[in-house]
């Protein structure tokens, strides 16, 4: 049967693993979809480059947006990042030209995901985004269908690998904010503008795409009240131990009497609790549906392998021919704006 050919915009440490997947695991992946999954095309800024993956046997584009309406591209998979520019340029002239659409772009998503979620709907195409959650964690497709029985009644979490780092080695190691802000720098754990990092920005933009996806309401980044971690001090993550608690950045989301409340901010969690045990890196979201009562998952939330694993998955979804909602309709009367940032 006819192959699914992909056109990949971005080879960075996401896209060179999505390259590899599609190479070492070409008899699985086409097994599993009932036709082939091949890479016809690949964008990214600098061409000669050792990525440790072969990509001369693909057709070059410079440009990721003559890339994105190539006529042997079916998906485009957008792995390039960015809120605005090439990123959304490139999104836009897939949607045009009838391609369906795998990114794992938070930052666009959350400023332009309902725009271009209603683009792609209205051309029939799909906009495709597990691996902008919660890396490596399938929650995403835990909430559009294996839990599409329930109504959702809270979605909670982790959702910032960085902050997660730096405030569980505070803790454990008794270092400063400032110390360990400087390791994970030196680490290359921080986003290119640590400000997203730590400024609860990139957990919200997350949060935004999670709760739109969780309520059928249309993502609303501005309706985040967003507090970081920069407060944070090593006396306040002493405090909370004393007590029997951790300080997490967590994001909630739930219905509230006026409608989607969301919130990004520090928060108490109890030490013996999954999120209070939360090491490292790791993300973890909670998902609270009212037949299922509480799910929890755990795991990568960033990273090569994790992270090009969700981008197969919804890959593999659109081989198979599978198209679920994106995000809602307005379901919900939603809250105004409280404390925009980012
Ligand atoms: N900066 C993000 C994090 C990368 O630390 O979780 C994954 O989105």
């Amino acid at each position: 049967s006819e192959p699914l050919r992909l056109g990949i915009a971005g080879l960075g440490t996401v896209g060179t693993g999505v390259v590899k997947i599609v190479r070492q695991k070409a008899n699985l992946l086409a097994a599993r979809a009932g036709r082939p999954v091949v890479i016809t095309a690949v964008s990214a800024r600098t061409r000669d480059k050792d990525r440790g993956v072969r990509i001369g046997d693909y057709a070059w584009e410079d440009d990721p947006v003559k890339l994105a309406a190539r006529d042997d591209v079916d998906v485009f998979v957008e792995l390039m990042g960015g809120s605005d520019g090439p990123a959304k340029a490139a999104t836009e002239a897939a949607i045009a030209a009838g391609k369906d659409v795998v990114t794992a772009n938070k930052a666009m998503l959350a400023h332009h995901g309902q725009a271009l979620a209603e683009a792609a709907e209205a051309a029939g195409r799909v906009i495709r985004f597990e691996a902008a959650v919660a890396g490596g964690i399938p929650v995403i497709k835990a909430l559009t269908e294996g839990l599409a029985g329930n109504e959702i009644v809270r979605v909670m979490g982790v959702m910032n690998g960085t902050c997660n780092y730096i405030l569980t080695r505070m803790q454990s190691a008794g270092l400063s904010y400032e110390t360990v802000f400087e390791e994970a720098s030196v680490l290359g754990y921080l986003e290119a503008d640590p400000e997203l990092d730590v400024g609860g920005i990139d957990a919200g933009h997350k949060l935004s795409l999670l709760s739109a996806i969780a309520f059928g309401a249309q993502v609303n980044f501005e309706g985040v009240e967003l507090e970081g971690i920069g407060q944070i001090t090593i006396e306040d993550i002493r405090a909370a131990a004393d007590m029997g608690f951790r300080i997490k950045l967590l994001g909630v989301a739930q219905m509230g009497a006026r409608g989607l409340e969301q919130r990004m901010s520090p928060c108490l969690v109890p030490a013996d609790s999954p999120l209070g045990q939360l090491e490292g890196g790791t993300n973890m979201v909670v998902i609270e549906g009212d037949h299922v009562g509480q799910i929890v998952l755990r795991g990568a939330g960033a990273g090569e392998g994790p992270t090009a694993s969700a981008v197969l998955g919804d890959v593999m979804d659109i081989a198979r021919g599978i198209r679920p909602a994106t995000f809602g309709r307005p379901a919900v009367e939603l809250e105004p704006a409280k404390a925009a940032k980012g």
